[in-house]
């Protein structure tokens, strides 16, 4: 089955984990739904796909501009994601529909006029395959945009737990071999354009965008509990069972460093906006 693994690893802890930490993430990237909503330029009554949804914060925000029953579909192959994106659908109010699907072989009910993502398209077994099939659901003219990480290193936000439990380490970090699914699978400018281009999509743009992003958490500790909950860093944490208080102790003094009481604590982001057309 393609994306068996992936569908897996959504529909377990890292789904759940997801869930719990759902409002907090959607604080830390707000940055990327205003600039995702200004690319697609979205209008009142289109139809709109939000791939890898998620609890569907994107969706949801979508949903409020198109406007229209229906016109906002949130597709992920996470259960308890989408259990949360109906459920805040339901309390907002907002005409979105969330489905249970793997976007790379999803089919719309009739032709879309845009398909967007948050960080929900890095995760495909084959992206040529992916980006061809969600292609064939748009209109022509129809229009795709979004949002990938940059490389890790280029990530502070990101880096920040692992760099303050480095000397804790017992084995090296691991470095998936390029295309390998995971947040940072698309990366790579050059090879963004290579996969969109061969999916039959044009005027690829991919554009860089770094906005700071604000550290969720009243204080350091709660911060540094998300910081290990989630990101690249929980997967580290866990892999080589370090000793917790170990951990939160090293990261609270790093985090020290950079806050002052009373402000936000905001690390830089490197991400790539990315939008084309379908033929
Ligand atoms: C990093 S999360 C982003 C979630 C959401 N877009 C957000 O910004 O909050 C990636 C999401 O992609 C979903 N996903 C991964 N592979 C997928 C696939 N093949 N089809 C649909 N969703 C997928 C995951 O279940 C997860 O919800």
């Amino acid at each position: 089955m393609r994306n068996e693994a992936q569908t897996e690893y959504w529909n377990g802890d890292a789904g759940q984990n997801w869930v719990r930490n759902a409002d907090k993430l959607d604080l830390l990237l707000l940055p990327f739904v205003e600039a995702l909503l200004k690319r697609v330029d979205l209008k009142q009554s289109e139809h709109v796909l939000d791939i890898g949804c998620g609890a569907g914060a994107l969706t949801l925000s979508a949903a409020a501009i198109v406007g229209s029953e229906r016109g906002a579909v949130g597709v992920d192959v996470s259960a308890p994601l989408v259990n949360l994106a109906r459920s805040r659908a339901a309390v907002s109010g907002q005409p979105a529909t969330f489905v249970v699907d793997d976007a790379s072989s999803f089919r719309a009910e009739k032709p879309l006029d845009a398909a967007i993502s948050r960080f929900g398209v890095m995760f495909f077994d084959d992206p040529a395959e992916a980006f061809t099939s969600i292609r064939r659901n748009l209109r022509p003219e129809g229009r795709l945009a979004f949002v990938c990480w940059a490389p890790l290193r280029e990530n502070p936000w990101a880096t920040i737990a692992l760099d303050a439990v480095s000397a804790m380490l017992t084995d090296p970090l691991p470095s998936p071999a390029p295309g390998t699914p995971g947040p940072f699978s698309m990366a790579d400018a050059d090879d963004i354009r290579a996969v969109l281009h061969g999916a039959g999509w044009r005027g690829v743009q991919v554009e860089a965008f770094r906005p700071e992003l604000v550290l969720p958490g009243e204080t350091v500790p709660e911060i540094a509990e998300f910081l290990m909950q989630m990101g690249p860093a929980a997967r580290v944490l866990q892999a080589q069972m370090l000793d917790h208080n170990h951990v939160k102790a090293a990261l609270c003094e790093r985090l020290s460093q950079l806050a002052s009481t009373g402000t936000q604590i905001k690390l830089p982001s490197s991400t790539w906006i990315v939008s084309a057309t379908a033929s």
